[in-house]
């Protein structure tokens, strides 16, 4: 069976690039991950004070992470971070206290950006949360993807080099998942 993997792209606009890229991490991924996009543009901000009768799409975001294997984020960066939507995911994600629901569940983080350090910024803004969430994070391969502006042809499609490293990404995280998930 394979291993359910929520991808969380941290980008809420139409034509985001961490999100084609998410798009060509499904259509590389061996057949070992069943990788489907997990949304996060309904979820509002998080607020204790509601956490009683939770909004539905808090339940809903909160029941699909639970019922994933594995996880992998793939962060636009913001201010040299992680921007505010995809850190609002993960706190909705990680509550109420004591039922966090990325508990122990394998990840690997994909950062993309117009710049040309790839987000790096970002990246490990976002694993510091991770080690808090206890994911274990895929160390090797690291990916921080630069200048994604000109990654794509007229087509749309992601340029070979590109998608070669995407391929090995996704490879060893299958065997990162292999190793770590708890089913
Ligand atoms: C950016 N961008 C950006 N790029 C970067 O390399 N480092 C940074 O710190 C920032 N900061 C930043 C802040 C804000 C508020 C915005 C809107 C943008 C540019 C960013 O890389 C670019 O908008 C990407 O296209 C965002 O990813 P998506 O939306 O294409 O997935």
């Amino acid at each position: 069976m394979p291993y359910n993997v929520a991808l969380i792209v941290g980008s809420l606009r139409k034509d985001s690039f961490n999100r084609k890229i998410a798009n060509n991490f499904i259509t590389v991924a061996p057949a070992s991950l069943k990788c489907q996009i997990v949304e996060i543009s309904d979820l509002s901000f998080f607020n204790q004070d509601i956490e009683a009768t939770p909004p539905q799409p808090w339940v809903e975001f909160r029941n699909k992470i639970k019922a994933s294997d594995a996880v992998v984020f793939f962060t636009p960066e913001y201010n040299r971070s992680v921007p505010g939507v995809l850190k609002n995911a993960i706190d909705v994600g990680s509550r109420p206290y004591g039922q966090n629901t990325f508990d122990g569940k394998p990840a690997a983080v994909i950062s993309g950006s117009m710049g040309a350090i790839g987000g790096f910024g970002a990246n490990h803004h976002l694993r510091q949360s991770l080690a808090y969430l206890h994911m274990p994070t895929m160390g090797q391969p690291e990916a921080y993807l630069g200048t994604l502006q000109n990654s794509f042809n007229e087509a749309g499609e992601l340029n070979p080099k590109t998608k070669e490293l995407l391929t090995n990404f996704a490879n060893a995280f299958a065997a990162w998942v292999e190793k770590w998930a708890k089913r």
